[in-house]
């Protein structure tokens, strides 16, 4: 069985529901509440416990099952949100053989993250105390950020860990004890304070020990583990998704003390990227949660190569995402149409956001108000690295920054990048089109498929779904046939992530707009044998099969409307009922002209 069956199986959809809708309702063979989606006064959300599935017939007028309720609740992407009803349901996750892993590895860095805890509590956490008073930090933020410090001695974590069971070649894996071979074994985190870092859903999954006093490392990080990379996790995420979402924005800083501060002082959609240069990974995690980013660089840092480069990256995927929606589902996420940015403020020299937060909070604020779109920082930035005075500088510059222009999706805004990159540059924008032309949308290139089997690729699955997608992604010209297609086409979640993550990034970067977990599915679909056929013949058959998945899709939800119809009227409800009738009548309207278009 695929997966997320396994997951669904596990789940009933009612419960799992009412844990986010506490006003789900009974009603006949239904549950009913007003829809958590959207604003209303008259409960238009419906539970289908015999179908699992659930349904808005108000103004989402979406649907779907469990995973994609929780998707959308949670605001994660697919495979974030199996993930999470993996650990709801007890179900291990993707590889069994990872799931074997990780667990023991979760259970160690949980055990330890208690041990420092009692140990900055106790009489020889004083130090730490006292240090943690001196930068400000409260015992609120204390606890909020399970702070601990990691004694002194030489293998204090080690034993005592040792006493619950765990083994050293587990604690080696986790980073928490170093050495072997010629030296004894040895806690890492020797004397430092210690910031527990958690994944998006709580879980400690690493360290980053800070000194007390001027010994270096001033930091020491957890090293890379099957549950820890840095380039993948973002510090205090777990603490700010909710007001991410909220806010529907997100504000990236560099550092855990940072991170603090800020969550302190009530702006609690703060995370903190560690220090290192943003990656894809963070970038695509904040996107599934918020449509606007500001991200608060230290003047050096701001300054180099390195940040530069990731900011360009960024830049990409923010926005390749902002013209569509979030990732996962497409019907699921609304955002990105209304507009997304991304920022960057620059701190003032010497200072970084934890002091600039806690000595002049006004300034802090205004900062991240004047933060200048990413594009226009990165023109600043990247003429300024270059030599402006000699052709070379300039076609390495036009060589950089033409790329993200063309990659602007809004026309308007491309023109206006177009004419800034040819002042940039010093010529005019009609040089400068007859040079490198006009940035046009970027085409399909097929990637090489990696041949392996999908875990998810086993259970239900749906022929006539996996039959199109093939077509799509083996032959692009096709896309055209494809207008009509919407993600509520396809029953199956990993078809639909797929199916999203094609229409959003079209071929060449299909992988970036898809979870990881998926990349396998992908590739057997790209290389799934088709029947061998002409041009014409390809054509006809995606638009044979965008029909009858319409059809389907439509007389599910005519059945439904039809069984609520029924109940409405039992339970006179006049006004219901009068609205299921409208729809029911327009969906039949369109089941009808869809007959008319397949034989006429
Ligand atoms: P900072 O030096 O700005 O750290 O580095 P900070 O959090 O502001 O700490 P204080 O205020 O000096 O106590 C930013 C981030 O870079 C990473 C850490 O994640 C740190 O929070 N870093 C820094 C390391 O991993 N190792 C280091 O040696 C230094
Ligand atoms: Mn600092």
């Amino acid at each position: 069985m695929a997966l997320s069956d396994e997951v669904k199986a596990r789940l009933d959809i009612v419960e799992a529901v009412s844990q986010y809708v506490p006003d789900l309702k009974k009603a006949g063979r239904y549950y009913r509440a007003r829809c958590p989606f959207h604003a209303e006064r008259t409960p238009s959300f419906y539970v289908f416990p015999e179908r699992q599935s659930w349904r808005c017939f108000g103004a989402c007028a979406t649907g779907g099952d469990v995973l994609g309720f929780v998707m959308r609740a949670e605001n994660l992407g697919f495979g974030e949100a199996l993930r999470l009803l993996a650990d709801r349901t007890g179900v291990a996750i993707p590889s069994r053989q990872r799931q074997a892993e990780w667990e023991p590895l979760l259970r160690a860095n949980q055990e330890a993250a208690h041990f420092f805890q009692e140990c900055l509590a106790s009489a020889r956490g004083a130090g730490a105390r006292s240090y943690l008073e001196r930068r400000g930090v409260g015992a609120a933020a204390v606890q909020t950020f399970s702070l601990g410090f990691s004694p002194g001695g030489g293998d204090e974590l080690r034993r005592h860990l040792a006493g619950l069971g765990l083994s050293d070649e587990l604690l080696l894996s986790a980073g928490l004890v170093t050495g072997g071979q010629e030296g004894p074994l040895r806690d890492m985190f020797r004397g430092r304070l210690m910031f527990p870092i958690r994944d998006a859903g709580g879980r400690v999954v690493g360290f980053g020990g800070r000194a007390l006093d001027d010994s270096t490392p001033k930091y020491l990080n957890t090293p890379r583990t099957p549950v820890f990379d840095k380039g993948h996790l973002l510090y205090a995420l777990d603490l700010a998704r909710e007001a991410i979402r909220r806010a529907d924005q997100a504000v990236v800083v560099e550092g855990y003390m940072d991170a603090i501060a800020a969550h302190e002082h009530g702006y609690s959609n703060v995370v903190a990227s560690m220090g290192t240069a943003l990656t894809e990974h963070q970038v695509a995690a904040l996107r599934g949660m918020a449509g606007h980013f500001v991200l608060a660089l230290d003047p050096d840092a701001a300054g180099q190569e390195a940040t530069v480069r990731s900011l360009e990256s960024s830049w990409k995927v923010f926005e390749q995402r902002a013209a569509v929606q979030g990732r996962g589902g497409v019907t699921l996420y609304e955002r990105g149409q209304a507009g997304g940015s991304l920022r960057v403020a620059v701190l003032p020299p010497g200072e970084d956001p934890d002091q600039l937060i806690r000595r002049r909070p006004q300034e802090w604020r205004e900062l991240m108000q004047g933060a200048k779109g990413v594009l226009d920082y990165l023109f600043g930035r990247v003429a300024a690295m270059a030599d402006l005075s000699t052709p070379q500088g300039k076609a390495r510059v036009a060589e950089r920054l033409f790329p993200l222009v063309a990659s602007v999706e809004n026309p308007f805004e491309q023109e206006r990048y177009f004419r800034l990159l040819a002042e940039t540059l010093g010529v005019s924008p009609t040089t400068l089109e007859a040079s490198v032309g006009r940035p046009l949308p970027r085409r399909g290139r097929r990637r090489a498929p990696e041949a392996a089997a999908s875990p998810f690729a086993s259970g239900q699955r749906d022929p006539l779904e996996e039959h199109i997608l093939a077509l799509l992604l083996q032959y692009p010209e096709l896309a055209d046939q494809a207008a009509g297609l919407i993600s509520e086409h396809f029953r199956n979640l990993e078809n639909q992530a797929v199916f999203t993550a094609w229409r959003e990034h079209g071929i060449i970067d299909i992988s970036a707009g898809l979870d990881e977990d998926l990349t396998e599915y992908l590739a057997t679909l790209l290389s799934e044998e088709l029947p061998p056929s002409d041009r014409g013949e390809r054509a006809r058959s995606v638009v044979a099969c965008v029909r009858r998945l319409e059809e389907r899709r439509l007389r599910e939800l005519k059945s439904q409307e039809e069984m609520l119809w029924d109940q409405a009227v039992q339970d006179g409800e006049g006004e219901q009922a009068e609205q299921l009738q409208r729809q029911m009548v327009a969906t039949n309207e369109r089941l009808r002209s869809l007959f008319a278009e397949k034989h006429g």
